[in-house]
């Protein structure tokens, strides 16, 4: 029915996460990581990862309940992430939200993980519009899309990265400067004493609405053992933080122009960058454009925007998922 009551489950990479959604409403959540288990690797590692699923699933399940006041006799519906993502990290998600529906009697939804990303927003924002530009900016994605009503049209894929993700590239070039993992937040906590006019690094030209991160990475990595004396961390970080917010705002506003689009939304782990949403609001201010982005705790992955998309399918009578449903790890 409509309003009806959500559980999601999101476990696609590190984070397990669980969160409750009614009538597109949060009502709980609860995330738990296991980012520290990975970072002595400098990335994450898929079987540590499906472990700590396993171990945190029930607890987060138990947590986020606990937290929006609700029993589990009163969850209407499950959704849960199907991909793309490490295949055994969602396989433990997926194991898991059968499980609950078939014990509660309850419907199966398998969601597009992006489609969560993007449908986040609409926790804190309300229903996206009729027509919005989407820009996805992720650890695995960098994608520009044509959004509709997220539970019935189907998403028009405008451009991508040609290389890497603008978040794998966050986590690379912190890297190379000795800043840990993970790295963007590292990154544009180094940025904040920078200069980001220190050193022009370069913005890479794709087509009209596609992104290159990798010629930017080696441009550092180049700066990087060239240079002389101390290595100037926070100008390097701001520098290259401006290249990457750059290249994405300015493709992102182009695209709403020429399709007379009013409405950016920009979601995934790297819209929790300030400097990202700062320059998005200056542009997207300059053309008449709105500008929608998630508060930074549902900008990464989490399991109330997987409720979210949930939401919107059961009200809007989406089919459920089949019985066989399984990791889609490299799902379009
Ligand atoms: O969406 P997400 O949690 O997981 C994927 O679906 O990939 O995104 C994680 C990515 C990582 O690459 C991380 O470094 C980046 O988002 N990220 C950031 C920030 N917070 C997370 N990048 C730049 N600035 C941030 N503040
Ligand atoms: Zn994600």
């Amino acid at each position: 029915p409509p309003g009806a009551l959500v559980l999601g489950i999101e476990s696609s990479c590190d984070e397990t996460g669980v969160g409750l959604v009614a009538g597109g409403k949060l009502l709980g959540e609860c995330t738990a990581t296991s980012m520290d288990a990975h970072a002595r690797f400098g990335g994450i590692v898929p079987e540590v990862a499906a472990r700590a699923h396993l171990e945190s699933m029930v607890p987060a399940v138990r947590t986020a309940l606990e937290r929006a006041g609700v029993d589990k006799s009163d969850v209407e519906a499950v959704a849960v992430t199907a991909g793309p993502g490490l295949a055994t990290a969602l396989t433990v998600g997926i194991a898991a939200a059968k499980a609950y529906a078939i014990a509660l009697g309850v419907p199966l939804i398998g969601v597009h993980h992006l489609a969560g990303h993007v449908a986040a927003d609409t926790l804190e924002h309300g229903p996206l519009p009729e027509r919005s530009v989407g820009l996805v900016v992720s650890g695995g994605h960098t994608s520009l899309l044509m959004l509709g009503d997220l539970a019935r049209a189907p998403v028009v894929h405008l451009g991508d990265t040609a290389d890497d993700a603008a978040g794998e590239a966050f986590d690379k070039v912190a890297r190379l400067l000795g800043l840990g993992y993970p790295g963007g937040p590292a990154l544009s906590k180094a940025a904040l004493d920078g200069d980001p006019e220190a050193i022009r690094f370069p913005r890479a030209n794709v087509g009209k609405y596609g992104f290159s991160f990798s010629g930017l990475k080696s441009a550092v990595a180049r700066w990087v053992e060239t240079a002389e004396g101390p290595l100037p961390v926070a100008d390097i970080a701001a520098s290259f933080q401006e290249a990457v917010c750059d290249a994405l705002t300015a493709k992102a506003v182009a695209a709403c122009t020429d399709h007379g689009v009013d409405t950016l939304v920009i979601a995934g782990g790297v819209a929790a960058n300030q400097r990202l949403r700062d320059l998005a609001e200056a542009r997207c201010a300059e053309r008449g454009i709105s500008l929608r982005v998630p508060p930074p705790r549902l900008c990464t992955d989490n399991g109330a925007m997987i409720a979210a998309v949930g939401s919107l399918l059961v009200d809007a009578g989406a089919p459920w998922a089949p019985p066989g449903l399984s990791a889609d790890s490299s799902a379009p």
